[in-house]
Parts: C-alpha cells; sequence; structure tokens
C-alpha cells in the first residue's frame, strides 16, 4: 500500500521547468530513495510534499487523501515530517529543550535521545554538538510528532563515515518501528545498501525507479551521472 502518491506534479520558476509531471509512489514501511544530479529537483519535490510550495498542477495523497495546497503546518500534523538540506535545530538551546519545544512529550524525547546515543548529552547546548551530531538532533525532532512519513534532505552527507553510520542505524532502527522513509542521498553505496526502491531524477522528470541494482545500472540514470 503507498503512504505517498504523486500523480502528475509540476512546479515552475520562471522560464525554468523544476518539477516536469513526476508520478511514482512511496510504499509503507519502505526507505524510498531521491536521487539525481545537482539541480535535478529533488528539494523542490521535497517543498512541494510538505506544502513549502504548491504544485503548479498534479495531486500529492498522502495516506489516501489529497494534501496539495494544504499549508506544511497542517501537513505535518497529518504525520508528514521532514527535515531540510541546513539543519534547523535551536543552537542555543540544549538537546533536550530542542525536543520539547516540538512537543513536550518527555518519554518520547528521552525515547529517541537514548535511540540516537544522545542521552547523555541531553543538557548541553545544541551548538556544542558535531555537525553529525546535530544532523540527528534535526532526525528525531522530527521524529518528536510521530509521523507515519519522514522525508529527509541529505540526512548523511559531509559527515564523517562513523556519525554517518550511525544516522543510518537511526533511520533503520525508526523504520524496523513502522516509519516510512524518503531520503535525498547522493551516495550510491548508501541507496544499495539501505533503500529498498529508487526513484530517479533528472531535469524535474522521473527517468527510473525500482529496486536499487536495476536503477544504478539503468542507462539513463549512468547518462544523467556521467553524461555521454
Ligand atoms: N525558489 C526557487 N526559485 C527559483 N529557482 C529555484 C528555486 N528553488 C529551486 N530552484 C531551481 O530549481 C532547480 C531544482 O532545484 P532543487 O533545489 O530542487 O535541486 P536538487 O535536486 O535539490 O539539487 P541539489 O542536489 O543541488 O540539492 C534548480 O535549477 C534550482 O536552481
Ligand atoms: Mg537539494
Amino acid at each position: 500500500m503507498a503512504i505517498l502518491e504523486l500523480l502528475e506534479v509540476s512546479k515552475r520558476f520562471g522560464g525554468l521547468q523544476a518539477v516536469n509531471r513526476c508520478s511514482f509512489a512511496v510504499e509503507e514501511r519502505t526507505i524510498t530513495g531521491l536521487i539525481g544530479p545537482n539541480g535535478a529537483g529533488k528539494s523542490t519535490l521535497f517543498n512541494l510534499i510538505s506544502g513549502v510550495l504548491r504544485p503548479d498542477r498534479g495531486r500529492i495523497l498522502f495516506q489516501g487523501e489529497e494534501i496539495q495546497g494544504l499549508k506544511p503546518h497542517q501537513i505535518a500534523r497529518r504525520g508528514l515530517g521532514r527535515t531540510f538540506q541546513l539543519s534547523r535545530i535551536f543552537p542555543k538551546l540544549t538537546l533536550w529543550e530542542n525536543l520539547m519545544v516540538v512537543t513536550e512529550d518527555a518519554p518520547r524525547a528521552r525515547a529517541l535521545l537514548e535511540l540516537a546515543g544522545l542521552w547523555p548529552l541531553r543538557d548541553h547546548y545544541a551548538y556544542e554538538l558535531s555537525f553529525g551530531q546535530q544532523k540527528l538532533l534535526d532526525l528525531i525532532r522530527v521524529m518528536m510528532l510521530e509521523p507515519r512519513l519522514v522525508l529527509l534532505d541529505e540526512p548523511a552527507a559531509g559527515i564523517n563515515p562513523t556519525m554517518r553510520n550511525r544516522i543510518l542505524e537511526v533511520i533503520q532502527l525508526l523504520n524496523a518501528q513502522g516509519t516510512t522513509f524518503l531520503i535525498i542521498e547522493h551516495d550510491m553505496d548508501v541507496i544499495m545498501e539501505h533503500c529498498h526502491w529508487v526513484i530517479a531524477l533528472n531535469f524535474g522528470e522521473v527517468i527510473a525507479q525500482g529496486p536499487p541494482e536495476a536503477v544504478r545500472t539503468d542507462e539513463e540514470v549512468l547518462r544523467a551521472y556521467f553524461g555521454g
């Protein structure tokens, strides 16, 4: 069963067709990867799904209901969470406070901090964390509202391998507990190892989708990444 479905979704910025008639589904309980070269339209697609932008045309269904045109907070309240390419934690609040400003659910905050291995740092200020730990905090902040689907924009980009593996491990654990993930990721190894399904974008269009191995070796995907 699809938790998210896009039907012919398009978005234009002036003369640039950033997203062009995109149709795909995200199956419940999967980790689905969204790949594509720089400027392919991945983040724009996230902005459309999460209500930051309004599609020019097309329909977006979350848990079977149309959500295009709803405000970001309305979509979030329905159980669709997201992170941004740059994390949006509050540096001058402690880790604990960063979670409490989302919702004052102390048991849940503790469980998420423990899951992320950040419980011992709960009274530290967020600015004291490493970049990777900040990304992890960003992720568990989103989890405070118990989302059914979470969109992650490059959750492991620019992070050292140890922390990167920790983040991917946390995503796997949350996925095993029932959360569906749609993840923008550039690292093909990460995609291959962690995703059940992959959607490839280029110039705003879906050029391939399928199991990771099939998409990785898809001719059009190879052409989009390596030219020729
Ligand atoms: N608000 C905006 N106004 C005008 N153009 C925009 C806007 N947002 C994105 N674009 C353009 O739309 C295209 C798609 O951008 P987008 O950020 O979605 O790409 P991306 O796939 O996320 O790329 P990256 O991998 O570099 O993050 C790019 O050409 C970008 O410059
Ligand atoms: Mg982007």
